[in-house]
């Protein structure tokens, strides 16, 4: 890729850790110039000294919410000064459940960050990605979104909405030739995941995890937050300007959909 994204300006949401913070260190050391957010200012300042190149920004917000939104593109904007790329990878299952344990505010919550963070934080940026050159929206869906299962269905609908509204989005802007597209991982590991461990040994439950969830994977592996950024590096790059309202399984080869 080398140099071919010096000097892009790029967003990122939920990039404290996991596959955002993937995505901020690679943008980085090819370089862009990234405006990274989370909540917690401790994983983002760490994330801050191993950014490569200059004029970063790590900024906490909460994204959930429509002000905590409007506060990280205004602070992004101020520093970058325009965007080229918006990467809406913010999103979580906030409970590991099934339907009949989860309850309306269960739903609203996964409504608002993994479904409303993209569409308010596309909504803003775009009158500045109208201006760029190469400009492109990439959201990081789930292949739960395609393929449900019983647990987590709030989860698994608000995804199915964020690749829906991809594809919409992507017609609306074409003639804008603004680029829209999503990724779908499959199992990655990152926070998501180490949260749910329990007990003593953490490295020996990771351990059986990894192994127990790699078995089901074609690759047979887990996926790790660096397999997910050469695609949205691509996706990124002049290389794909004739691809937009596309949905990409990068899953190990989990889903196998010819189609
Ligand atoms: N990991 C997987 O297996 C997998 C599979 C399919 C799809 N995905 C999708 O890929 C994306 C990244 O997942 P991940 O597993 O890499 O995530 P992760 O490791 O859990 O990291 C999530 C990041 O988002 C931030 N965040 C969470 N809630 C936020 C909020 N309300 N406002 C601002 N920032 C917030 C977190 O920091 P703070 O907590 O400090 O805010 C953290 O930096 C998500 O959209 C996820 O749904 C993941």
């Amino acid at each position: 890729m080398g140099s071919k994204l010096r000097n892009r300006k790029v967003i990122i949401t939920g990039a404290g850790d996991g596959i955002g913070r993937a995505l901020a260190l690679a943008f980085a050391k090819e370089g862009a110039q990234v405006a990274a957010c989370a909540r917690s200012m401790d994983r983002l300042d760490s994330l801050s000294h191993e950014l490569e190149g200059t004029g970063h920004i790590c900024l906490s917000s909460d994204l959930s919410k429509a002000n905590g939104v409007k506060d990280f593109h205004d602070n992004a904007m101020k520093e970058l000064g325009k965007v080229d790329v918006l990467i809406n990878n913010v999103g979580a299952i906030l409970k590991l459940a099934n339907f009949f344990d989860l309850t309306d505010q269960d739903w609203e919550d996964s409504f608002q960050i993994n479904l409303m963070s993209a569409v308010r934080l596309s909504r803003l940026c775009i009158p500045s990605l109208q201006q760029s050159e190469c400009a492109r929206i990439i959201n990081i869906s789930s292949i739960a979104a395609a393929r449900p299962q019983d647990i987590f269905p709030h989860y698994s609908a608000m995804k199915a909405g964020l690749s829906n509204f991809t594809v919409s989005l992507a017609q609306t802007l074409a003639t804008d030739k603004i680029l829209v597209n999503s990724i779908s991982p499959g199992p990655v590991w990152s926070k998501s995941w180490e949260n749910e461990i329990q007990g003593e040994d953490a490295d020996q439950a990771k351990k059986e995890i990894m192994e127990q969830t790699g078995t089901t994977i074609p690759l047979n592996r887990m996926g790790m937050p660096e397999d997910l950024t050469g695609l949205a590096l691509f996706l990124a790059s002049d290389q794909s300007g004739w691809i937009t309202a596309t949905n990409f399984s990068v899953d190990g080869g989990l889903t196998k959909n010819p189609f």
